[in-house]
């Protein structure tokens, strides 16, 4: 059994969501989790890891500052032991190659930002909840949502998350952290 970190930022609750859905599958899997939400890590006692899973998602193409916060803080730790982030946009729903090469690219310059590099990387598709969302939020949502074809449902609550591809990494992830003997 293996412990492993699991550490997220969220700002309209879908990547709090996706984490805790990451939790599940690797506690069914036998091993033991801590759940973090970055903007408490600073006061979380983490303990030893031998693994760790980071969630964050996009906002205006940038990763919420606090998990950019907690990678720099850990990054020796981080550097020790396999590594997965997950990036939450609504650019991973896209069928658009160009939109997913985005995501990517947002991932990668956040790496380039803390000079650190996890070993797998997973483009999780996101969620829009108006009423999560004041009305410029709102706005630039739907414009984004429209130019990729999409119009808002009229509920006010859309879900893009694929969780079988979801639980296929995070199985991925842990049977590359089992091939480290860690888990
Ligand atoms: C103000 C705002 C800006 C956003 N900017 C982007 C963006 O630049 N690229 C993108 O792909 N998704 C963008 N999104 C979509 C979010 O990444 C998506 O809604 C995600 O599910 C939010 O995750 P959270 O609920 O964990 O905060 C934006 C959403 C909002 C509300």
């Amino acid at each position: 059994m293996a412990h492993i970190l699991v550490v997220y930022a969220t700002t309209e609750g879908q990547t709090r969501k996706i984490a805790d859905r990451a939790v599940s599958r690797i506690r069914a899997a036998g091993h033991a989790v801590t759940l973090v939400d970055a903007r408490a890590a600073a006061a979380t006692e983490l303990g030893t890891f031998d693994a760790a899973i980071l969630a964050a998602s996009l906002h205006v193409r940038r990763h919420q500052p606090e998990i950019v916060e907690f990678i720099r803080k850990q990054r020796a730790r981080l550097e020790d032991v396999p590594t997965a982030f997950i990036s939450v946009s609504l650019s991973a729903s896209s069928s658009k190659e160009e939109d997913h090469a985005n995501a990517r690219a947002a991932v990668d310059d956040m790496f380039d930002e803390v000079d650190w590099d996890a070993t797998l990387v997973h483009l999780a598709a996101g969620a829009v909840h108006d009423r999560q969302m004041n009305f410029l939020k709102r706005w630039m949502i739907h414009r984004i949502l429209r130019d990729k074809g999409v119009e808002m449902d009229p509920s006010g609550d859309m879900e893009f998350t694929d969780w079988a591809a979801l639980d296929v990494f995070v199985d991925t992830f842990l049977e590359r952290c089992r091939r480290s003997a860690v888990a």
